[in-house]
Parts: C-alpha cells; sequence; structure tokens
C-alpha cells in the first residue's frame, strides 16, 4: 500500500527565505503522526505543504505516490482535511453552515446534497459537542466553542487523512482530552491516517505513534515516543532541560521541566541545582 503522504526533496519557504531544504518524509498509514518543535520552527508551514495550501519551492509532496501540485483541489479534499491554525470563518456564519461546508468535496452537478451528507454533518456536531450550538454565529462562540466547531467542519469532511494545527488550542483540560480521544478513536475503529502539531509533548507522546521533532528545518528524529522522547531530544529541541518520567497511567514518556516553581521535595531541589 502507497504511503498516504510523502515530502520528496522537498524545500518550502516564505519568499526567497527557505525554512526547509531538500527535505524527506514519509507518514505511515493508519498512525497518528505528531510533529513537535518550538515556536516558529515551520511546523504550520510543513503541515500547509502537505495540504497542498502552500506551494514548494523545489522538490515535491505526494498524495498516495501523486504530486499534490498536479491534482485538483476536489481531488485532494476528498482525500484529506485540514484544520489550520486560528482559522477565519465569515461574519455571520452559523455552526451547521461552517460544518456542511466540510461536505463540498463530495458534491456535483450530478450529485446534490443527500440524506448521508446532513448524517455525516450532524455526526460531526454531535462527536464534537457543537450540536446544541448549531444555529449560532461562529464568531460569538467561546475559543473553545470555535475550535470544535472547525473540527467537526474537517470530521463531516470524511476523509481517509485528516491533518490539523494545533487543534487542542483554547480547549480547557476535559475538551483537550476529549478531541484527542475522539482522533484516537478515529484511528482505531476506522483506520484513519491523523498528522497534527501539537505543542504540548506531553500528549504527543501520550497520543502520538509517531513523533516527527523539527529543528533547524530539518527532522531532528522520528519514531515511537518511547524511542525518541528523552532529555536530549527535548534539550535539542526545545532548548529546556527536563527530567523524563514514566507516565504513570499509560507508561509514555513524560517529561517535566526543570526551572522554577514550587518544590516541596527537598531530594527535587538538589536534582534541580545539579542542571
Ligand atoms: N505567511 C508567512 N509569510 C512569511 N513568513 C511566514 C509566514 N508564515 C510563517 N512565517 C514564518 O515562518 C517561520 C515558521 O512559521 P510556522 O510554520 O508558523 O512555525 P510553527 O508552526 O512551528 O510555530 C516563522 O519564522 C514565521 O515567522
Ligand atoms: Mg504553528
Amino acid at each position: 500500500m502507497r504511503t498516504p503522504i510523502e515530502a520528496n526533496k522537498l524545500s518550502i519557504g516564505y519568499h526567497d527565505h527557505l525554512l526547509f531544504e531538500d527535505l524527506n518524509l514519509s507518514i505511515p498509514r493508519g498512525e497518528i503522526s505528531v510533529f513537535v518543535g518550538s515556536n516558529g520552527c515551520g511546523k504550520s508551514t510543513l503541515l500547509r505543504s502537505m495540504a497542498r495550501l502552500l506551494k514548494p519551492a523545489d522538490g515535491s509532496v505526494l498524495l498516495e505516490g501523486k504530486d499534490i501540485t498536479r491534482l485538483s483541489s476536489r481531488e485532494v479534499a476528498k482525500k484529506l482535511g485540514i484544520l489550520p491554525q486560528s482559522p477565519i470563518s465569515p461574519e455571520g456564519l452559523t455552526v451547521q453552515d461552517l460544518v456542511k461546508q466540510g461536505r463540498y468535496p463530495h458534491q456535483s452537478w450530478l450529485k446534490r446534497w443527500t440524506e448521508e451528507d446532513t448524517e455525516k454533518v450532524e455526526e460531526a456536531m454531535k462527536a464534537t459537542r457543537v450540536f446544541e450550538l448549531r444555529d449560532k454565529p461562529v464568531d460569538e462562540l467561546s475559543g473553545g466553542q470555535r475550535q470544535r466547531a472547525w473540527i467537526a467542519m474537517t470530521l463531516a469532511q470524511d476523509t481517509e487523512i485528516i491533518l490539523l494545527d494545533e487543534p487542542t488550542t483554547y480547549l480547557d483540560m476535559t475538551h483537550q482530552i476529549e478531541i484527542l480521544d475522539l482522533l484516537f478513536e478515529l484511528n482505531e475503529k476506522q483506520n484513519r491516517t491523523i498528522i497534527m502539531v501539537l505543542h504540548d509533548i506531553n500528549l504527543a507522546s501520550r497520543y502520538g505513534h509517531n513523533i516527527i521533532a523539527i529543528k533547524d528545518g530539518a527532522v531532528f528524529n522520528q519514531g515511537t515516543p518511547e524511542s525518541i522522547i528523552n532529555c536530549e531530544l527535548v534539550r535539542s529541541v526545545f532548548g529546556m532541560e527536563c527530567q523524563v518520567a514514566t507516565d504513570p497511567i499509560f507508561g509514555t514518556p513524560h517529561c517535566i521541566p526543570y526551572g522554577k516553581g514550587r518544590c516541596i521535595l527537598p531530594t527535587m531541589n538538589e536534582a534541580k541545582k545539579s542542571v
């Protein structure tokens, strides 16, 4: 089976400034891949280039083996859905109308709106808990509600590949876990390939099968959280000292930063001093 998305000698950036040069990257099918890296390292740029929202300066992005720039918008939108970082919706647009837009790639002059479209829209709104808010304008919602409405639109698109840029932004802890659980379930039960950017390395570690750590315009390391997340990676990629413990519930690597803060363990105070 073909790799769903691949970067092939990809060079990408803005104007004449390249952020990535000659980048090769392969996303595994049926897994949750998570980009991590410090602010401004190019995670969003890379994700957007994978959805054809940004044109490569050189090289290519292959969607199931085909150069993505040679595919039509509809062909791309049938295969992958993307939730960009900080999306903006037209003033006054209701939640339901936003979510309905996710069905656009499934429509044509031969195939108008069907019962299936209505079902997918309702399903997506219920899964993200915005069904009760469906008649409200998106611009009148709280940041978290708005984020969930956008996620609903991406889910309504019903694609095998789903890209999300920091989907947990603005969400409180409960809703963060709820959305990530939902994505996890979509992956487990329906084998969707999920590619997302998460700024929280601990959530990345808990939900991701495949972590892609970005630094200085290159993939610093890629692999399972267990095999790549350690103090050296966090120091190199985030410039932060930490201890990597084992998550007591999931057994995944859990990063505990040093730095300041109330410390009630005398032994910990000693450990912090020695860093
Ligand atoms: N539209 C743009 N035009 C010019 N530079 C941009 C644009 N978008 C992002 N950049 C720059 O590209 C770099 C990477 O940005 P981005 O991909 O958003 O990083 P990340 O998502 O990792 O925080 C940053 O230095 C940013 O300022
Ligand atoms: Mg970003």
